[in-house]
């Protein structure tokens, strides 16, 4: 049964909402949106009723009604007769379908311009709240072709496999041999994705209290998970660069760094049960972990009994052609996640796990509480795209390259006030904000025709208020368009520093 919101409820979650500066029907609306847009109220939530949620929050029913009815046409809210409305999110055109110039797009079918079913994002909405590329069409369709003639070999076993397809965990060991870090195949564990490969390690290492240690920002859906199993996140910040040792040489602004002292200051004093790092192309951050700091990393949560996830998911992006080792080189004691959602397509839900035997029979036992393994056919298809993982990376890295120096030039040319540095991988540029002002954007960003991501969604507490992630999986006219609609939206802002406030007071800051 879908959720529903009493009015008790939803007014504690709207908080201080009216500031008296727009009206307040527009006030109301903009922060149920904003907690639509943050997750704080699930989508597909029925709303109170008008006549109750207006005693509750003891104003008109009129304010209450064309509330309701600005959330309606923004698509923010259903329009059924007679019915409670129930959150939405307006439907987007799929990255996936503009994104990048990708060859085998169109032998999937998919033209530029098309919507797939299913997945969010406009009627005339850029997204940039996901950072996520479409598949590289050609080559997955193939993978699949051939697991389709793989398939009947298979049949008549049972299919239920906790560990994975053999032949995909062996592909997977390989990769990480020819890498520098002997692996055999029951070092793997095949599982549905990233995120699916952390609720795993999660579930066998961290209980309820356990202190896990995260970097602060990070991915805010690796925070959900940590919050969501009862563990307490501890967060560790970044540095600027030059505080590390590792300035920038091109003379930019001063890059976010790793903060050695304070990582291992905090597994020293606070123990943690876990640690969950991104060294590779840090989501949002696109910072790259030197290899001395790797090696401190290991040493330190070794020493703290600390077991260190480190997720890979993003190692393949790599703009630059930086080059460091796995930290899995530094130390067995690793447990290293690894995913084809970036480097093929997010669609294909597959991803592994890498450790230990020992701690490879751990995760498969805790598995088998939340599935029961992984569907063949995408298994069949995944290690045919492993034996080959790099065929599809030089036209996505070329095209990335170019839309991240697009975006930069954008931003500095129409957003001069916004500090970007110039992320070595991934998919995103986190940009400092000249006020804080993130969650006011984002709240605003949909009547400029663009949707954000707030800076808190990517850290604990209400922190990064001043930042903002902005993907450039777009090509660059796309980025164009959406960079003068960030442009426009500042603007409203700076002309309203009254609005500013009362977005920036909406309640939905925190995810913890
Ligand atoms: C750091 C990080 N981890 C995990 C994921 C989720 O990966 P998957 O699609 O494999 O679950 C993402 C996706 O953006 C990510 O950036």
């Amino acid at each position: 049964m879908s959720p529903s919101l009493n009015p008790s409820a939803l007014a504690r979650l709207l908080g201080e909402w009216n500031l008296g500066v727009e009206p307040a029907y527009r006030e109301l609306a903009d922060v149920v949106r904003l907690l639509v847009l943050d997750g704080r109220v699930a989508l597909d939530t029925a709303l109170p009723s008008e006549r109750t949620l207006s005693e509750s929050l003891g104003v008109s029913r009129t304010t209450v009604t064309a509330a309701y009815r600005h959330l309606r046409e923004q698509g923010f809210l259903s329009s059924g007769q007679g019915s409670r409305g129930r959150t939405r999110i307006p439907r987007l055109t799929p990255l996936g379908t503009t994104v990048l110039s990708d060859p085998g797009l169109t032998t999937t079918g998919r033209t530029p311009g098309a919507t797939s079913p299913g997945l969010a994002a406009p009627e005339g909405l850029i997204d940039l709240a996901y950072a996520s590329l479409p598949a590289s069409g050609e080559v997955v369709h193939r993978a699949f072709a051939a697991a389709l003639t793989e398939l009947p070999a298979l049949l008549p076993g049972f299919g239920y496999d906790a560990m994975g397809l053999l032949p995909l965990r062996e592909a997977v060991a390989a990769r990480y041999a020819a890498a520098g870090v002997p692996t055999t195949a029951e070092q793997i564990l095949v599982t549905s994705g990233a995120q699916h490969a952390l609720n795993i390690i999660i579930r066998a290492v961290a209980g309820r209290q356990d202190r896990v240690l995260v970097e602060h920002p990070s991915y805010p859906n690796a925070l959900d998970a940590i919050r969501a199993a009862g563990c307490r996140a501890i967060p560790v910040a970044f540095t600027a660069a030059h505080d590390a040792g590792t300035d920038r040489a091109d003379g930019g602004p001063p890059a976010l760094a790793w903060d050695m002292h304070a990582l291992q200051a905090t597994m020293t004093q606070q123990r943690p049960t876990m640690a969950y790092v991104v060294p590779d192309f840090h989501n949002p951050t696109g910072q790259l972990m030197p290899d001395v700091q790797r090696r401190q990393l290991v040493r330190a949560a070794a020493a703290a009994g600390t077991v260190l996830v480190v997720d890979e998911t993003l190692r393949e992006l790599n703009l630059d052609g930086a080059e460091t080792s796995p930290v899995a080189a530094f130390s067995p004691a690793v447990v290293t996640i690894g995913s084809l959602s970036k480097s093929h397509w997010g669609g294909l839900r597959t991803g592994w796990i890498r450790a230990s035997e020992t701690m490879i029979q751990r995760f498969a036992a805790a598995r088998t509480s939340l599935d029961l393994g992984g569907p063949v056919m995408e298994q069949l298809a995944a290690a045919h795209l492993v034996r080959a993982l790099d065929e599809p990376l030089p036209a996505r890295l070329s095209a990335l390259r170019d839309n991240r120096a697009a975006l930069l030039e954008l931003l500095a040319g129409h957003l001069p006030g916004w500090e970007t540095g110039r992320p070595a991988g991934g998919l995103s540029v986190w940009c400092r904000l000249p006020a804080p002002v993130s969650t006011a954007l984002t709240v605003i960003a949909p009547d400029f025709g663009i949707r954000l991501a707030a800076g808190p969604r990517f850290g604990i507490g209400g922190a990064f208020e001043r930042y903002l992630r902005v993907p450039f999986t777009l090509p660059p006219e796309q980025l164009e368009t959406a960079v003068l609609a960030l442009r426009s939206a500042q603007d409203r802002l700076d002309a309203a520093p009254q609005l500013r406030r009362t977005l920036k007071n909406a309640p939905a800051l925190a995810i913890a």
